[in-house]
């Protein structure tokens, strides 16, 4: 597991950037796995530019959303497709047959389930998946209590995740319940994982993440057993951390062969 600590979001979410950009051109069909929420915006925003400024190319790029809400059509405002479509897929050249996000309209959410697990597997694995985390730890919507080993399937959010996603929603019930995610499971065979986290509403749940014992009670501890994990933070998301002063360090001393990895 990799901590990295930077001043400020945006800082923290250029780094990210430059991680997948380099994946890019090294793998131009590169796999990712992307995420929704607040967190990843300025990363979106970074990649954006880097399309238009540096001609980073994401024509054979396909990706890999890691949930959406049930019951929401994919052109409902609030719904995961048109959050992405909106503050990514708008500003780069992803062509629209290799974006995939699970269907919160399936009639059959089982075999949709098992279809999405079956479209990772064809397109050879996720090589990076984004990452944010629930003030509860919670990944995609792999709320407290989920199975370590779980695959994608339907969800119940709990209270307090439907509180903090209310301000896209207007007001707290129009939150629906139910979601499809991709299970943790799914999520750990990701080649690389890039978690980010934002302000001091996070800290708990990252100190816990990085620090904490594996536990189904947050999630996101299950990343200490991840061999390709790294945590992009900035001050307040790091507060909580005891060893906040060794991963300056090891960040500011790399050696040069793996200051680009
Ligand atoms: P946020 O959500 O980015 O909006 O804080 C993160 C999450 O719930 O995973």
């Amino acid at each position: 597991m990799e901590v990295i600590i930077s001043q400020d979001p945006c800082s923290a979410s250029i780094l990210a950037a430059r991680l997948i950009s380099r994946l890019i051109r090294i793998k131009p069909d590169a796999v990712l796995g992307l995420a929704t929420g607040s967190t990843p915006l300025n990363l979106y925003r970074e990649l954006i530019r880097m399309h238009r400024v540096e001609g980073l190319d994401f024509s054979r790029v396909r990706t890999f959303n890691l949930d959406e809400y049930i019951g929401l059509p994919p052109d409902h405002p609030t719904s995961y497709h048109s959050f992405m479509e909106e503050n990514f897929f708008l500003g780069v050249n992803i062509p629209h047959g290799n974006i995939h996000l699970p269907d919160g309209l399936a009639s059959d959410v089982p075999s949709h389930c098992e279809a999405y697990e079956q479209a990772i597997r064809d397109a050879g694995g996720i090589d990076l998946q984004i990452l944010g985390i629930g003030s509860d730890g919670h990944i995609g919507f792999n709320e407290p209590g989920s199975s370590l080993a779980s695959r994608t399937r339907i969800k119940t959010l709990t209270p307090g995740t439907r509180e903090d996603n209310a301000r896209f929603f207007g007001k707290p019930e129009n939150v629906p319940h139910h979601v499809i995610t991709m299970g943790i499971g799914t999520i750990m065979e990701s080649r690389i994982l890039a978690l980010l986290a934002f302000g001091e509403g996070k800290a708990k749940a990252v100190g816990e993440a990085v620090e904490g014992a594996i536990s189904a009670s947050n999630p996101a501890t299950v990343l200490q057993l991840h061999p390709n994990a790294k945590i992009y933070l900035d001050e307040s998301a790091a507060s909580s951390l005891e060893r906040i002063d060794y991963y300056k360090w090891v960040f500011q001393n790399k050696p040069a062969w793996q200051a680009d990895s």
